[in-house]
């Protein structure tokens, strides 16, 4: 019991060291910060209190589309091939220039489409996407080599719906009368589960010890019984070697 004590206050201690340390600012926040203050003076769309974790790095195409407010026609881009190819996916299109029997997936990095991918085999059908009235899976498709001169392949892609979550404080009160909650929970836990183990030990052993004292009367009987037998059979065996002797004298 007085283990169980010391061991709470110990948690809450530690509880509430965690809490205080909470309200000061962590180098992490920091860089947090400054990283959404540098986007921002890049001109970054930052919605409200937002600050998302993973960004797109833009290629240095869209770098100078975004300094110059111009965008650069594909051969500015430096790319190659004679059969446009547009992604559409929701409001978002993006286009490329691709080569015929040229890898579908490739292109769509090239162009900068997000497709989702499984299994990259042709088999589970996440990458779908719909092209000219068809569906097909870009990660096994390939750009097709019979289109007409100047015809687009346009690839209707699925839209991906994002959420955006705000992962909000760290600590709030909730969450900490929360963790405080848990723990206490945890240690009753703890110590109901180390009593019924002691329980459970305690019994066993009483039950090896009667094991123990019950196999050690048996060896004990077993032997009194083969001594018993042995001397039994001893004199057996010189009443006969004394009843010979007797036949012979006579
Ligand atoms: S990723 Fe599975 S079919 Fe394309």
């Amino acid at each position: 019991m007085v283990k169980s004590i010391l061991s709470i206050l110990f948690v809450s201690q530690a509880l509430l060291s965690s809490f205080s340390r909470g309200f000061q600012t962590s180098p992490c926040l920091h860089q947090r910060q400054s990283s959404s203050l540098l986007r921002m003076a890049e001109g970054d769309n930052v919605k409200g209190s937002y600050d998302p974790k993973w960004k797109k790095t833009l290629t240095i195409a869209e770098k100078q589309a975004l300094e110059t407010g111009k965008e650069m026609t594909e051969k500015e881009k430096g790319l190659i091939g004679n059969i446009p190819v547009v992604f559409k996916s929701g409001n978002e299109t993006k286009t490329t220039l691709a080569l015929p029997n040229q890898p579908l997936s490739d292109v769509a990095v090239q162009a900068g489409a997000f497709i989702r991918y499984g299994c990259k085999k042709g088999e589970c059908g996440t990458c779908e996407a719909l092209c000219n009235g068809k569906y097909i899976r870009p990660c096994v498709e390939t750009v097709p080599a019979d289109l007409k001169q100047g015809q687009e392949l346009v690839i209707q892609v699925k839209a991906i719906k994002s959420k955006r979550v705000s992962s909000g404080k760290f600590y709030t009160a909730k969450s900490v009368v929360m963790g405080f909650w848990n723990n206490l929970l945890g240690m009753v836990g703890f110590v109901k589960t180390r009593r019924a183990a002691k329980k459970n030990w305690e019994e066993r052993q009483e039950y090896e010890d009667l094991i123990a004292k019950r196999t050690k009367e048996i060896k004990a009987e077993r032997l009194a019984r083969e001594a018993a037998d042995a001397i039994a059979k001893e004199s057996e065996a010189t009443a006969k070697e004394n009843e010979v002797k007797t036949t012979i004298k006579l």
